[in-house]
Parts: structure tokens; sequence; C-alpha cells
């Protein structure tokens, strides 16, 4: 994971603090920055921290102003533990050559054991500090005449593994970058400035994504995996025969991640869900509210009913979202459907020439999902994709699928993309659906109500919130169930519990509680049952009446007002809605319970420990 920023142009280390702070959401467990400044010579300053990007400005105190030439890190720790000196960036041991790293050196035991061989004193517990060492190897053997761009290039020919990579040297007035299996974006800024980057521009910087950009680059220019450059105020330059990347205009806008009259950016995100999916529906329903259709796909409506089977490819709440979304389309066509952890994808068992491949990913980035879509490809299937964020990675290398529009989304936990991915993947159901004019004509007036059915099930006003978290804090764990379309909806529901609140959880189909887990009750355990009024009510009646004998303490989702109600210790109020867009409106309550809970133990809801918003690696 982690995010690297760098800049060049008059005050770029302040660049870098700026775009590090938008990369926050790639990780967070430590921070640091190294800059040049004019006429330096002798080692590159540099300064790092555990914590914050807030705390490495802290720290940095200035000191940085000034210079021309800078990047920096904000890191998830893979190798090595959570420490100063595993921060970035990683200098060489004469302090001139310092390096940032995004990605996973997979040989990295091997390049240890050559880097030591070779008399460097090796600093952290990184993989990413051998790169600097081995640059610095190659810099001080290679044949005379060859530029520090070949030595770049050398080096990274040794590593395996994926890697984003800046480069700064003392003498050097650029950065040397490097890209593969990890994204690297390059920006420029029109402004005034008094540097003349390329294109009359103030300044030219690298980043992992491009949301940094916003407010300070009109342009941008994408690398591609093996690209390798040294960018300076003469532009891009490039080896021999590699294409330079070609700028092009920053679309989209960022929205900055203020959470508003909310505590926390999580809580407004559950509450940006019914405009979220106003979005998400615009322009996709008919005026008279007969249709609804999903453009932007390279097959027809026609042609994907010719497939031999359509795979859904996703991860955590994706995966979850990309499970309703199967259940939708086999509800609504006659098409074999299955979705898959990306990072369990079997490509060869189920892609082949007739087959489409969709990816589903908030961020566009997460390396599982990228790897599936890549196998898919390679194994003969189209591939597509719904992404939220607007020219990323997965985005563009499908280039066909449908945007998710749900707006930003900061806090770790994803809440409203989970609801926009269902919701759009219910329009590609419909989308590719022949049934009778009068089913659809129904299921999207249930669509069409769904932002104000959210709205009303965000209001909590009957206490009975308060009730249930009372029941949760201090379990020890607690259990989700729920049956047919609300089986993946549990799942959801306690990915969101364990990630936020850190209470252990299981979710499983109510049926299947008896043949195992329900041994884990005990006096007071909490079980959380989502129970819509459908044809699976009766059966869920039955797996709490279960539970309850057991001396489960139920806390029960719902819209129904019959027998079931009585079976449980906290009752939680659903809107009615029709089965087919009720996860939508009943992922709410799970949400807020989630949220709650964590709140009242004090925790960092928006950034719980060891997780980031964009999962990079695999
Ligand atoms: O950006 P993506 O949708 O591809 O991310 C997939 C998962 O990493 C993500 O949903 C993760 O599970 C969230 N933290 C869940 O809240």
């Amino acid at each position: 994971m982690c995010g690297i920023f760098g800049c060049l142009g008059a005050d770029a280390a302040a660049g870098v603090l700026n775009g590090l702070r938008k990369l926050e959401y790639r990780g967070y467990d430590s921070a640091g920055l190294a800059a040049i400044f004019p006429e330096h010579e002798g080692p590159i300053e540099t300064e790092r921290t555990t914590g914050y990007v807030a705390d490495l400005v802290s720290k940095a105190n200035g000191r940085f102003d000034g210079a021309e030439i800078s990047i920096g890190h904000t890191r998830w720790a893979t190798h090595g533990g959570v420490t100063d000196s595993n921060a970035h960036p990683h200098s060489s041991n004469d302090g001139k050559i310092t390096i940032v790293h995004n990605g996973i050196i997979e040989n990295a035991q091997e390049l240890l054991e050559r880097v030591e061989n070779l008399g460097y004193d090796v600093q952290s517990e990184t993989d990413s500090e051998l790169i600097v060492h081995l640059l610095d190897h190659e810099l001080n053997t290679q044949p005379v005449g060859r530029t520090p761009l070949e030595a770049f290039k050398s080096t990274i020919s040794l590593l395996k593994g994926s890697w984003a990579v800046a480069v700064i040297m003392t003498g050097m007035d650029g950065i040397l970058i490097a890209r593969k299996g990890a994204p690297l974006v390059l920006g420029r800024g029109s402004g005034s400035g008094t540097c003349s980057y390329q294109g009359n521009c103030s300044h030219l910087c690298v980043s992992s994504d491009v949301q940094p950009f916003y407010g300070s680059c009109s342009e941008v220019a994408y690398l591609d995996d093996d690209d390798i450059f040294y960018i300076s105020k003469n532009g891009i330059e490039g080896l021999e025969d590699s294409p330079i990347p070609e700028f092009e205009v920053l679309e989209g806008v960022y929205e900055e991640g203020d959470s508003g009259i909310f505590p926390h950016m999580m809580l407004k995100e559950i509450h940006d869900q019914p405009i979220a999916l106003t979005n998400v529906l615009g322009g996709r329903i008919s005026a008279d509210g007969t249709r609804a259709e999903l453009g932007g796909f390279k097959l027809s409506p026609k042609q994907m009913r010719g497939l031999d089977r359509i795979n859904l490819v996703a991860c955590g709440t994706a995966y979850y979202a990309a499970l309703v979304g199967a259940n939708y389309i086999r509800q609504l066509t006659e098409l074999t459907v299955e979705a898959f952890r990306a990072s369990e994808f079997p490509a060869s068992d189920v892609c082949g020439p007739n087959t489409l491949t969709i990816a589903i990913s908030q961020s566009g980035e997460t390396k599982d999902t990228l790897d599936a879509l890549q196998e898919a490809r390679k194994n003969g299937s189209e591939i597509s994709s719904f992404c939220n964020v607007i020219g990323s990675t997965i985005a563009r290398m499908t280039g066909n699928g449908a945007y998710l529009y749900a707006g930003a989304e900061f806090a770790v936990a994803s809440t409203k993309a989970f609801t926009n991915m269902t919701a759009a993947l219910l329009l590609l159901a419909l989308t590719i659906s022949e049934i009778p004019d009068k089913q659809r004509k129904k299921i999207v007036r249930e669509i069409r109500s769904l932002p104000a059915m959210v709205s009303r099930q965000l209001i909590e006003e009957d206490g009975s919130m308060e009730s249930a978290i009372e029941i949760l804090d201090g379990a020890k764990s607690a259990i989700f169930i729920g049956r047919g379309i609300s089986a993946p909806l549990v799942l959801e529901g306690a990915l969101k519990m364990m990630e936020v609140a850190y209470l252990p959880c299981l979710a499983y189909p109510g049926g299947e509680l008896k043949h195992g887990p329900i041994a884990l009750i005990e006096e007071g355990t909490p079980v959380i049952a989502v129970a819509p009024h459908d044809s699976t009510l009766p059966l869920m009646e039955s797996s709490i009446r279960e539970c309850r004998t057991r001396g489960a303490k139920i806390i029960l989702i719902t819209d129904h007002e019959g027998p079931i109600t009585q079976f449980a210790d906290v009752i939680i109020q659903t809107q009615a809605t029709g089965t087919i867009v009720s996860p939508m409106v009943n992922v709410v309550p799970l949400q807020l319970l989630a949220y709650h809970l964590a709140d009242q133990k004090g925790l960092n809801v928006d950034r719980p420990r060891n997780l980031a918003k964009s999962v990079t690696v695999v």
C-alpha cells in the first residue's frame, strides 16, 4: 500500500506535505519526507515519524521551507514494524540518495544478502531500503558515461515484485521515478510561478494517484508498468526507446474530507447515502419510471444475454455487494453468474472467450481485484468494471463499465460505496433482463423510492440503537444472521463491526447456524438478525428462536411487526420495502450499529488500526 508524492517547484516540500495529506487513505502508520534546497550539497535533509502526516508537519516544523525538490511517503507497514526507522524515506549510507517506495519487493531476502555482502549498513527492516543501496552501488560502479537514469534502470531490473519508486539525489535537479504493479501519476500545474517546468507550468509532481493534484495541477499523465523516467525542469526524460507519457486534462473534482456537522466522516458518509443513491440512479431510470438501464458497457444487453457466464470479482465490502448483485442477476436473468473474492479468483476455470468478468471496487486501485481482472483477460474473458473513483487504475484498465457516483469516500469503512455498488448491480441485472413489463415496473418503482426510504431509515429517534449498543458494549463477540438476500448483507454488517469497533463477529446464513456455530452461543451473546418481511421470514423465526433458547440476546432488524418480534430483546424497525431493494435499506442499521459501538468505545472510527482505505498490496 502506501502513498508516495514528489514535487519539483517553488516550495516543493509544502507541496509534498499537502499531497501526502490527501494520500493518507493509502496508509497512515508513519510518514516522512526528504528535500533538496537550491545549491545544496552533502546529505539530503529528511524527516520521518510514526503517526500521521500532521505529526510529520509538526516534526518538520518549517525546516523544509524553500526546498525546490522533495519526495514524501505515507506508510502502511508490510516489511518491518511501525517505527521511525522503518518509515520512509530511506537513504544511502552517505545520505546523498534517498527514496520512497510503494509496493512489495518479493526477492528482498536475496537482495538483503547481496547488499550486506557489498558492505552496506542496512538500517531498517524494510524491503524498500535495499533499493537505495543497490542504486548507490550501481552509481558507484557504473562505466563512465552512463547516466543516473541508466543506473536506476539496472537497479530496477534486479527487483521482483511491485513498486512505485521516487528517488532524489544530491547534485541532481529532478526525481527518478519507476513503476510496476503500483500506481504512479504525473501532474503539472499551469500556475504563474517563476519556475519553468514543461508546458510553462509552475510545478511538476508525481503521486500515487490523482487526488492530490486537484487544486494544484491541471494536467495528468498516467505511467504504465515498467516505465522509468527522470523528471526535471526540462520535462520528462526516458530511456532510448521508451515513449514519454502524454499529459491530458485532469477530469473530475476533489471533494475535501470535511465531515461538516458530523463528528466523523463515517457517520457523514452513512448519511450521504440518499444523495449517493440519487446520483447513481440519475440518468439511468426513464422519465416514466418504467425502465432502468445502465449504459457504458462494451457488450450490449443482447450480447450479455448470450454469455456463458458472468464473474464478479471484488474484495471486502465490494465482494459482499457483488454477492447481492449476483443474486439479482440470477433472479432477473437466465445467466450463470458467480461472485468471487478477487484474491481467490479461479480465472483459468471460469474465464473463456464467451465470458465477462466485472470488477467492483470503490477505489479502483485494489491490487487483488486488479490482478483478478488481469488473469481474466489473460484467460480470454471480456472485462469491465464498477468503480467509484473516476480515472482509477481499474476503470482505465477496463475502459468500459459504470461509475458509482457515490462521491469521495474518506472513512476507511466503506458505506455509501456499498449501497451504490448494490444499486448499480441491480440496474445491470435489469438492463440484461427480459422480465415482463409488470415485474420490471414494480422493481423500478422500488428503486426510485430508495433515496427516500434510506433517508427515513437514517432517522434514529426511537432509542432502539442505544438499547442495541448496550447489549453489544462489553460483549466478547457477536453473531450476525440472515437468509436469502440478507445472507450476504450480514457478512457486510459483521465486517463493518469488526473493522471499526474491533468486536470479533461471525456472520452466517440463519439455517447454517445449527450446523456448528450455534455452539458459541452462551448467556448474553448478541445475535444480530436481519429479517425483512420476505419468504425467508418463517425460517428466520426458527433461527432466532434457536438462538434465544440458548441465552442469546437478539437484536432484530426487521420491517415486520408480527410474531417474530416477540423473540427480540431489541427491535430496530426498518422501512417496509420490496425484497429486492431491502439490502440497501437494511444495511443502514448495520452501519450505524458498528459506528455507534466504535464511537462509544472511543475508537478512531475513520482510521481503524492496521487498515488503509485503498489496499494496493496482495
Ligand atoms: O476500493 P475497494 O472497493 O476495491 O476496496 C475493497 C476492500 O478493501 C474494502 O471494501 C474494505 O473491505 C473496506 N475497508 C470495508 O469497509
